[in-house]
């Protein structure tokens, strides 16, 4: 693994994070107030895909100017720096794989039940977080201060996508009160694109992302564009969960990734057998025949729901893309990805 041949103008915090001192507090560090404009499935053109009829919501005030600033000290924090930063083709420097571990504050703002029925409301479905591993991964985007003043546009901050997990919350943690561009592009219907403002300091838009193609537009006139993208699942076990790791297996610690993996997709499977097997205990109980088609179908369900849990499992000694290889297609889901590559 090789130093990056760059450095990023970026003011980070020398000291350690702050959390002990002010753990999160949600009467004092949730700023949300109203629910936001939501549009629908149906308005963005895919009216029959998806696990809510939520789109995109509106930007809303999420997080109090303290809490950006205790995020904003962890995640730019000497020890993720160093061992939580990727590149990949479709974005250039990510921190991943932070919560807990270097960041409890950022972990407990995004398990807060409070935070949770808020997300849960504006998306249209109850959900939680994917697994720890996709709490808080941050985006970022820097320029150089000659660069800074909207002369020369930064390329997107990560390329055309769907994202791999059905929902996300998008937070803003830079300043944007001067900044021009940055929303978020979506793909609507045939061809058309609509655009979402973006979200100031402290705000966040919740995105279906896995069912539309997006994109984070360039932004001028700012130096620094640091977003925190949380990806959500549904809690309950029994809703579709169409969840991949196409995106993130090249810029994730493949060894707790898969870990974290197997043991949501195995929990869920755990449930789904418990509910399976009260129903027909029930059913013969009460003196009901046996359920052919249902049990049928539920058992087919596990079984697909297992065998993907598996294929995404990708041998990391079998998971070699040339260096040279282009970028995927983005929008086909083709599995041609760039090479890993760990910058830290
Ligand atoms: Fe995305």
């Amino acid at each position: 693994m090789s130093k990056p041949s760059f450095t990023l103008p970026l003011q980070r915090p020398q000291t350690p994070a702050t959390y002990f001192k002010s753990p999160f507090n949600p009467s004092r560090h949730l700023a949300y107030h109203t629910m936001p404009a939501c549009h629908t499935m149906s308005e963005l053109g895919h009216e029959k895909r998806g696990i809510s009829p939520i789109g995109v919501s509106e930007p809303f005030e999420l997080f109090t100017p303290e809490a950006v600033r205790l995020m904003r000290n962890e995640v730019l924090a000497d020890e993720v720096w160093d061992n939580c930063r990727f590149a990949s083709s479709i974005a250039a420097c990510q921190l991943r794989g932070m919560a807990p571990k270097y960041a409890k504050f950022v972990y407990d703002a995004w398990t807060n039940p409070e935070t949770l029925r808020i997300v849960s409301s504006i998306a249209g479905v109850d959900l939680v977080p994917v697994m720890d591993y996709e709490i808080g991964h941050i985006n970022i985007s820097v320029k150089d201060k000659d660069d800074a003043d909207g002369k020369t546009q930064a390329a997107p901050v990560v390329g055309w996508h769907k994202d791999s997990y059905p929902f996300v919350c998008v937070l803003m943690l830079s300043d944007a009160t001067e900044m021009k561009g940055g929303e978020t592009a979506l793909r609507i219907g045939a061809g058309e694109i609509m655009k979402v403002r973006g979200p100031q300091m402290g705000s966040a838009v919740v995105l279906q992302g896995r069912y539309i193609d997006h994109i984070a537009l360039p932004s001028t006139n700012t130096r620094e564009r640091i977003t925190m993208v949380t990806s959500f699942r549904p809690r309950d076990p029994v809703v579709a969960d169409d969840s991949q790791l196409l995106t993130v297996r090249p810029v994730s610690d493949l060894n707790e990734m898969y870990n974290q993996w197997t043991d949501y997709r195995v929990e869920l499977v755990e449930e789904r057998c418990r509910r399976l097997v009260k129903t027909l205990r029930e059913r013969k109980h009460v003196g009901r025949d046996f359920d052919v088609t249902g049990v049928k179908g539920q058992l087919a369900e596990l079984i697909k729901f297992l065998q993907k849990t598996a294929d995404e499992i990708v041998d990391p000694a079998e998971y070699k893309v040339e260096d040279g290889d282009e970028e995927r297609e983005q929008g086909k889901e083709s599995t041609r990805m760039k090479k890993r590559a760990r910058l830290a």
